[in-house]
């Protein structure tokens, strides 16, 4: 194990945002899932369920759902900033909440279980860790985790397998970056934020 290069994997993960139209090898995603899979979970708990969305017309039609029901919503004082500009972003036709990925990996867990946001973001960290390693780009995709209450995606995902006792909490998108050298962009965001104190 190179802690160096572990580290330089994990400083070097960026949000890819637009991607090519390029279907991603099986060996690539069953990597992939494999190292959110093994993410810890609480109490080694183990029941985040990852729903791999590859089809075309799902992706489609998800993405239309999701515009739909993002434009009946309105903008509020105080709301979330990426949440005002998804709804902002919706009235345009041309939305596609998850950049037109080849892949799209909705991370659901139980609702009911106190460590579902912990456990899945723990796999969707390890996922964007394990995209970067195999020079893909990805993009943790929240509009899905937004909508989980929303009747109308409630029933589409009833659909795809993910039950009404689930809830999403986010999503991934994964696939070739659409870039000049077609690799992710690497160069780390600087870090203004995220304090540190010791006490030593
Ligand atoms: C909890 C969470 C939710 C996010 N939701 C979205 C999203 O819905 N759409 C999106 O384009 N990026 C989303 N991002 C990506 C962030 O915008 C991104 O990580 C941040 O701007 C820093 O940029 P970097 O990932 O390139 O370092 C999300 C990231 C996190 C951790």
């Amino acid at each position: 194990m190179n802690a160096d290069d572990a580290l330089e994997l994990i400083r070097s993960r960026r949000s890819t945002r637009r991607f090519l139209d390029k279907p991603l090898e099986d060996e690539k995603l069953e990597q992939i899932i494999e190292a959110g899979r093994y993410a810890p979970s609480g109490g080694n708990s183990q029941t985040t369920h990852f729903l791999v969305i590859r089809k075309k017309e799902v992706l489609r039609e998800l993405a239309d759902l999701v515009r739909q029901e993002f434009s009946k919503m309105e903008v509020t004082e105080g709301m979330y900033r990426s949440l005002a500009a998804a709804v902002r972003a919706s009235r345009d036709e041309s939305y596609v909440f998850h950049y037109s990925a080849p892949v799209l990996i909705l991370v659901a867990n139980r609702r009911s279980y106190c460590n579902n946001m912990a456990d899945s973001s723990c796999a969707l960290e390890n996922m964007m860790i394990m995209a970067n390693a195999l020079d893909l780009g990805s993009c943790w995709i929240n509009q899905v985790h937004w909508l989980t209450d929303n009747p109308v995606i409630r029933e589409y995902l009833a659909g795809l397998g993910i039950p009404g006792e689930a809830c999403v909490c986010g999503g991934l998108a994964v696939g070739y970056p659409d870039t000049a050298d077609g690799l992710p962009d690497r160069r780390p965001l600087p870090r203004t934020g995220n304090p540190v104190s010791y006490i030593d």
